[in-house]
C-alpha cells in the first residue's frame, strides 16, 4: 500500500507537474462518521495531484461537498450551499481563477445527474464507491460535467493513498476506520441500502495495515465504522470467514493502539462473540451505540426492524450482565407513519427501562424511494414536533444523570488537545464525555486515570492523581 505522497505511483503520472502549480483543495463533510472519513481518503486521493487542503473556502481551487441525503433537511442544506458556491465560482472566475465543484456523498449517489440540472456550477458528481476515481474525473470535468455513480466492481479501499505520517497527525489522536460498508437491512425509512449499497466487508489483512499505518503515525484510538458494523464477516488473515469480534480482538494487539471502538451496530447482528470481547479487552471501550429507532412493537415491524422491543431488552441485559460499566446509546424516530399516541408512549417507556448514556433522536423525514415515504397515515409535523420534545426530556434527564453519575469516580480519559485555559488539557472519557483537567501538555496521547470532580450539562472536570501530576510535571517518563 503507498505510504507517503512521493511513491503515489506511475498512476499519477502528471503529480510533479500539479504540485507545482500549488492547488488548494475545500471538503466540506455532512452526515455521518463514514461520510467524515470518506472525507479525508478523498484528500488523500487528491493529494499526489498536488492539491493541499484548505479551510479558507475563498481559495479552493477544488470544491467537494462529501454530502448526506438521510432526511430532507439534510440534502436541502446541499442546494443552499451549492448556491452560495457557485456565487463563490463567479467571483473568483472574475479576477480570472478557476474553482471546480465537485458532489459527493450520498445526495450525489440519490440525484445523480439531477445535481447538475439543479445546479449548473457543478462540475462533477461522485458517489461513495467511486471517489478513488476523482482525479481521473476531474481531468475529464475539464471538457464539461461528469458524473459516476457506479458501484464498481473493484474496491475502492485498494485505490486510495495511505495520508503522510503528518496528515494522520494532524486529524488528531483519535481515528476513524471503515471495515463495512452497505447494508442490506432495508428499514423502511432508510435511504442508507440505496446510496451505500450492498452489504460488503473489507479483509482484515487491510484494515490491520491502515491501522497499524494510523497507529505509528500517533493514532491512539481507532472508531472502526460500518453502516452495520457488528455485522462484519471479512476474510481472516488465515482465510477464514472472521466476525467483528474476530477483527477487534487482532486489532487490539497492535501496540500504541489504546482505545477502540465500532459504530453502528444493529440489534440483530450483536452476537456472543463481541459480547465477550467487551468481557476480555481491556483496549475495547465500555460504550455501545445501539439504535431501537421505536419502542412500539408495531412501529418496529413497520420500520422492518425485524426485532421487538423485548428481544431489545433482553439483549440490553444479556450486554449489561457480561460488562455492567457498560454505557449505552441510540437513534430514535418520532412520528413514523401509523405512529398513534400509544406507540409513542412504548417509546417513552423504553427509554426511561433502558436508562441511555446519551441519544440521537429524529423526526421522521419520508425519503423518496423508500417504502415508508408511500404509507398512508403520515405523522403531522406539529404531533412530530410534540413528541420530539417529549422524548427529548426524557432522554437529556438521562444524559445529565449519567454524566452526574460519574462524579466521586475515576475514569480513563484519553488525553487529546490543551484545555481551555492555560495549564489545562482535555480528554475523553471511554463514554466519550469531554473531560477537562489541570495538566502538563506532555499528557496529550496518554491515557491516564482521572477522579471526576464536577459535571456540567456537556463536559466532565477532573482531578489527575497527584504521584502522576508531579511526575508529569516533573518531565519524567512515566
Ligand atoms: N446504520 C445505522 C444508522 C443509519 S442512519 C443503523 O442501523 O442504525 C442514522 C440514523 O438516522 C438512524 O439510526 C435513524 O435513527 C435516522 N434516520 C434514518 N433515516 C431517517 C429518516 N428517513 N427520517 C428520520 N431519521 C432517519
Ligand atoms: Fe439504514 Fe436500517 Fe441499514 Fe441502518 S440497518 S443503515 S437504519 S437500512
Ligand atoms: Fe448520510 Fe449517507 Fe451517512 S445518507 S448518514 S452520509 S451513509
Amino acid at each position: 500500500m503507498k505510504t507517503d505522497i512521493q511513491s503515489s505511483g506511475p498512476d499519477s503520472v502528471d503529480a510533479p507537474l500539479a504540485l507545482a502549480s500549488g492547488k488548494k483543495l475545500f471538503v466540506k463533510s455532512y452526515g455521518c462518521q463514514m461520510n467524515a472519513y470518506d472525507a479525508a481518503r478523498m484528500a488523500d486521493v487528491l493529494a499526489p495531484e498536488g492539491y493541499a487542503e484548505t479551510l479558507v473556502i475563498e481559495d479552493a481551487d477544488l470544491i467537494v461537498l462529501n454530502t448526506c441525503h438521510i432526511r430532507e433537511r439534510a440534502t436541502d442544506k446541499v442546494f443552499s450551499e451549492l448556491g452560495k458556491i457557485r456565487l463563490l465560482k463567479e467571483a473568483r472566475g472574475a479576477v480570472g481563477l478557476q474553482t471546480r465543484i465537485a458532489v459527493a456523498g450520498c445526495v450525489a449517489q440519490a440525484e445523480g445527474a439531477e445535481i447538475l440540472r439543479k445546479q449548473r456550477a457543478v462540475d462533477l458528481v461522485v458517489g461513495p464507491q467511486s471517489y478513488h476515481r476523482l482525479p481521473e474525473l476531474l481531468r475529464q470535468s475539464a471538457a464539461g460535467p461528469v458524473v459516476d455513480t457506479d458501484f464498481p466492481v473493484e474496491d475502492k479501499f485498494d485505490h486510495l493513498d495511505q495520508p503522510s505520517n503528518d496528515k494522520v497527525r494532524q486529524r488528531g489522536l483519535s481515528s476513524f476506520l471503515t471495515v463495512q460498508e452497505g447494508c442490506d437491512k432495508f428499514c423502511a425509512f432508510c435511504v442508507v441500502p440505496y446510496t451505500r449499497g450492498a452489504e460488503s466487508s473489507r479483509p482484515a489483512e487491510k484494515i490491520i495495515a491502515e491501522a497499524e499505518h494510523l497507529v505509528q503515525a500517533g493514532v491512539r484510538e481507532i472508531t472502526l465504522l460500518g453502516q452495520n458494523v457488528n455485522a462484519y464477516h471479512g476474510e481472516g488473515v488465515d482465510g477464514s470467514d472472521w466476525s467483528l469480534a474476530d477483527l477487534i480482538r487482532r486489532l487490539a494487539k497492535i501496540e500504541g493502539l489504546a482505545r477502540l471502538r465500532y459504530m453502528t451496530s444493529h440489534p440483530n447482528d450483536m452476537r456472543e462473540d463481541l459480547i465477550r470481547a467487551h468481557v476480555d479487552l481491556p483496549a475495547l471501550m465500555p460504550f455501545l451505540h445501539l439504535p431501537v429507532q421505536s419502542g412500539s412493537d408495531r412501529i418496529l415491524e413497520a420500520m422492518n426492524r425485524r426485532h421487538n422491543a423485548a428481544d431489545y431488552m433482553r439483549l440490553v441485559e444479556r450486554i449489561r450482565r457480561a460488562r455492567p460499566d457498560i454505557a449505552l446509546s441510540s437513534d430514535f424516530i418520532v412520528g413514523f407513519p401509523g405512529e398513534s399516541e400509544a406507540d409513542f408512549a412504548a417509546t417513552l417507556e423504553l427509554a426511561e427501562e433502558v436508562r441511555f448514556a446519551s441519544t440521537f433522536f429524529f423526526k421522521y423525514s419520508p425519503r423518496p424511494g423508500t417504502p415508508g415515504a408511500d404509507l398512508a397515515d403520515q405523522v403531522r409535523e406539529e404531533v412530530k414536533i410534540e413528541r420530539l420534545s417529549r422524548l427529548q426530556d426524557v432522554v437529556e434527564a438521562q444524559r445529565r444523570a449519567f454524566n452526574a453519575s460519574l462524579v466521586g469516580q475515576t475514569v480513563d480519559v484519553l488525553f487529546e488537545k490543551p484545555g481551555r485555559h492555560p495549564g489545562q488539557i482535555a480528554g475523553k472519557s471511554p463514554y466519550l464525555q469531554p473531560v477537562q483537567v489541570e495538566g502538563p501538555a506532555r499528557l496529550i496521547g496518554r491515557v491516564a486515570p482521572v477522579e471526576i470532580v464536577a459535571c456540567s450539562s456537556n463536559s466532565l472536570f477532573g482531578r489527575l492523581e497527584n504521584s502522576l501530576l508531579e511526575a508529569a510535571w516533573a518531565q519524567e517518563a512515566f
